[in-house]
């Protein structure tokens, strides 16, 4: 129950028809809240026929619109109190060839839905950013020195010695990185989320719009979208394990992230709304637990039931980074956020709802892509 005087809002998201956004439009309603969501329904997201998702909520307002298109944001923003800007094309490796969309729709759209707000200002502005704006995570060598710029190099990688190391060739440990390392930005994915972010936080702070970014880590859990090649590994793997195929590991497996569960990322959306003095920053949204993939491929194979162990590639995707883990306590202690969800009950979750769905397998058709245009070896 939310039982305080809390005003009813009147909420705009951008992007809200898609994974994120309409968990955090169903958080919103269930608390009282009024969810208007501006969406364009990409195809590669949305299918061919860019109907209205069945998962959203029967209460949402859906706008069907561009974030690029001045007057379509007008009409969204007319009498909405916050916003959150969800709206952005999301795959890392179709980033590095659809470059001008990519720059188009993220930048620009960033650009245009900020000039409306500085005409309708608003209470409070949410922005998703990523962990991808880190590139490699932080590090410590033997000696306890942190680094924060690691990059592997291409013969590293070319001959397979996956894991980062230091200028003098020591051995690195991957460790929780805070929002304090700096920005290190691997494709253009990356760029833009970084622009979207310090062009809100940027806006923001010139025209007293309290904005708040959120670097979202790997969310998973329901609504991922299957039939778009670039959605998340977790998804992948299962769609491969229930069509009767191996999850393929790329390099050699041991690769970690951090997997947060859809419905914790919505839960810090809200925080991000709630807490006054979250304005002004960007918080990592994660679950804080480091995981290598070829886990995340046992433990699904194991909940699926699907006696499959994962077959190891050896290849390398091009922007891959190898560790990136997140240190919540900026989150924990400013916004009080705390996952909720645990990996094994958020993947039968995910489970279930991929089963539900006509498990596609378009791992091929990604790889393709890619090879394609040299962008795996
Ligand atoms: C990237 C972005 C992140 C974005 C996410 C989902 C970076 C650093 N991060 O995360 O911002 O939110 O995509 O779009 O750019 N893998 C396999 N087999 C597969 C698929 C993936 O082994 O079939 C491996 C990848 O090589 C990678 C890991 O799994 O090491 C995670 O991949 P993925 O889920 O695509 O997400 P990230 O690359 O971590």
């Amino acid at each position: 129950m939310h039982g305080d005087a809390r005003m009813q809002r009147r909420v705009l998201i951008t992007g809200g028809a898609g994974f994120i956004g309409s968990h955090v439009a169903d958080a919103l309603i269930a608390r009282g809240d009024r969810v208007r969501v501006l969406d364009a329904l990409l195809p590669q997201v949305h299918g061919s026929d860019r109907r209205r998702p069945a998962y959203l909520s029967a209460d949402v307002e859906l706008v069907e619109g561009d974030v690029r298109d001045p007057a379509a944001v007008k009409r969204a923003l007319a009498s909405i109190d916050v916003v959150y800007h969800f709206a952005s094309r999301v795959g890392v490796g179709q980033s590095m060839y659809e470059l001008a969309d990519y720059t188009s729709v993220n930048n620009l759209g960033t650009a245009v839905l900020l000039e409306a707000l500085i005409a309708t200002p608003v209470q409070r502005l949410v922005v998703a950013s990523s962990m991808s704006v880190y590139g490699e995570g932080l590090y410590r060598d033997s000696r306890g020195r942190l680094h924060d710029r690691v990059q592997r190099t291409p013969d590293q990688i070319a001959g397979g010695r996956w894991d980062p190391r230091a200028e003098d060739g020591s051995e690195l440990a991957p460790v929780p990185t805070p929002e304090t390392k700096p920005p290190l930005l691997a494709s253009l994915y990356a760029l833009s989320k970084h622009d979207q972010e310090r062009m809100c936080l940027m806006v923001g702070a010139a025209y007293k719009i309290p904005t708040v970014a959120l670097r979202f880590f790997n969310v998973y859990g329901p609504r991922q979208a299957l039939s778009n090649p670039y959605t998340g590994v977790l998804a992948i793997f299962a769609a491969r394990l229930l069509n009767g195929r191996p999850p393929l590991l790329f390099e050699d497996g041991r690769q970690q992230r951090d997997f947060v569960h859809v419905r914790d990322a919505a839960n810090a959306c809200l925080l991000a709304l709630d807490v006054e003095e979250a304005a002004g920053r960007a918080f990592n949204i994660a679950s804080g637990r480091a995981m290598t993939i070829r886990e995340v491929a046992e433990r699904m194979a194991g909940i699926l039931e699907r006696n499959l162990a994962p077959h190891v590639t050896g290849q390398h995707r091009v922007g891959d980074i190898r560790h990136c883990t997140a240190d919540l306590s900026l989150a924990r202690r400013v916004l009080g956020f705390a996952p909720q969800v645990g990996f094994d009950r958020g993947m039968r979750e995910l489970a279930v709802w991929l089963e539900a769905q006509s498990a596609v397998d378009r791992f091929e058709h990604m790889r393709a892509e890619l090879a394609d245009r040299g962008l795996a070896v």
